[in-house]
């Protein structure tokens, strides 16, 4: 049987023993922890523990944690709640600063406030390294003073790894009363993230990222910012969530955070990610590296990723082939249905629509050794050889016919951009 190797870590992580254990053992508690009996109190008292130990690893206040089911959750309820707060303070600002690089979560929440709640959207440009570009917010700032509802950067780049200037873009944006979100779930457990001299007024997390299980994430918002609810109910979390917590997966998420001595895991990422880039550059020397070179900045990116463009091979034809071969990894690129589509991210930072498309994300995690990075950099050139000839052969069944755009369309409607 092929050796399988995962190397998708940025997806999603693979359930940590420690989550299990802890998810487990407080599944077993009965109560709701909004209850006043016993069993209540006791569920309570574990959720509050989970919340300590997940603020500390943000340097927050427990009061500042609101706990959600995702990290998309939590982007939703930042970016809509800093929009409709600012908005109704001040019926001026109805302006949203941000980057082409964001996730999804991020981009499709602001685009849907542009549609249906006359927000106006101002794209800061990024660097071709895919970190964002403060002269361009400093202009975008100035030339709308007093307009922003809120601005929103990403900590670092799900696809990229690429970590933004997050303290110094809140700054520029504080002299203009700007709040300020972050995505933070790739960055959130593996660089620090202290959230409060980010200067942040809200910070998005997400469980699963971590080796925690799908289906719990978090919003840290600071004590004096308004967010306004868009889930109403039993009045949880401050009022801002409302709905009853999970108390389980909550354990869970407080335990697949890292001690001080298991956070030494970034330097061992960090060699196996330079091994990697370093085989490859001798084996595909046409290879291009997206977002900060380690080699030369090794605190630029998160430890584990590494993403590469192919000129000349299409990004899913090489996940097909590395997956036959045993190998789990991403394009980065949105969900296709037989016609690849481009990189948003690497679009944003190049603007080259070839590089964009040929792009592959090996993140890796926990388990990866440095026979996996090896074996990787054993196979890849064959691969690359035979994504490349698919793609020459099949190239002139690349024009999109309505058949095809159906189903990218339906493939567009559940898109992968984790
Ligand atoms: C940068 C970033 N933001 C948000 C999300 C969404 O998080 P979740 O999967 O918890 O909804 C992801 C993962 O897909 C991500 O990588």
């Amino acid at each position: 049987m092929t050796q399988r190797v995962y190397l998708d870590y940025a997806a999603t992580s693979p359930l940590a023993p420690a989550a299990a254990e802890a998810f487990l053992e407080a599944s077993a508690l009965r109560g709701n922890p909004s209850s006043l009996h016993s069993e209540g109190r006791r569920a309570r008292l574990s959720l509050e523990s989970s919340r300590e130990r997940i603020a500390a690893a943000a340097g927050a206040q427990t009061s500042e944690l609101v706990f959600t089911g995702s990290g998309t959750e939590a982007d939703n309820l930042a970016v809509k709640g800093l929009f409709w707060a600012r908005a109704a303070q001040d019926p001026r600002r109805r302006r949203i600063l941000l980057t082409g690089i964001e996730h999804h979560a991020v981009l499709d929440t602001v685009e849907w406030l542009e549609r249906h709640e006359g927000a106006v959207v101002d794209v800061a440009a990024v660097g071709p390294d895919g970190v964002a570009d403060l002269d361009s917010v400093r202009a975008l700032l100035a030339a709308h003073p007093g307009d922003y509802a809120l601005a929103t950067l990403m900590w670092a780049n799900n696809e990229t790894g690429a970590l933004q200037p997050v303290t110094e873009f809140t700054a520029l944006c504080a002299e203009h009363g700007v709040p300020v979100h972050s995505d933070a779930v790739q960055a959130f457990g593996t660089v620090p993230t202290d959230f409060p001299s980010s200067g942040l007024a809200t910070m998005a997390v997400s469980g699963h990222k971590l080796g925690a299980p799908v289906g719990i994430g978090a919003l840290f918002v600071r004590r004096d910012v308004t967010v306004e609810a868009h889930t109403h109910g039993g009045g949880q979390e401050r009022g801002i969530r409302s709905g009853t917590l999970n108390v389980a997966a909550a354990a869970a998420f407080a335990a697949a955070l890292k001690t001080p001595e298991e956070r030494d895991e970034a330097r061992r990422l960090r060699s196996l990610q330079a091994r990697l880039i370093r085989r490859v550059r001798e084996s595909i020397p046409e290879a291009v590296l997206n977002g900060p070179d380690p080699l030369e900045r090794p605190d630029a990116r998160l430890p584990g990723s590494v993403n590469l463009s192919f000129p000349g091979a299409e990004g899913d034809s090489i996940l097909f082939l590395l997956d036959m071969a045993g190998f789990q990894t991403s394009t980065g690129s949105a969900c296709t249905a037989g016609v690849p589509r481009p990189s948003h991210v690497i679009l944003a930072m190049t603007g080259d629509e070839v590089r964009s498309r040929g792009t592959q994300r090996f993140s890796l995690g926990r388990d990866t050794t440095a026979e996996d990075v090896d074996h990787l950099a054993d196979v890849l050139p064959g691969i690359i050889e035979r994504a490349r000839a698919a793609g020459i052969s099949a190239g002139e069944s690349r024009i999109e016919t309505a058949s095809t755009r159906a189903r990218r369309e339906r493939a567009d409607e559940g898109r992968d951009s984790s």
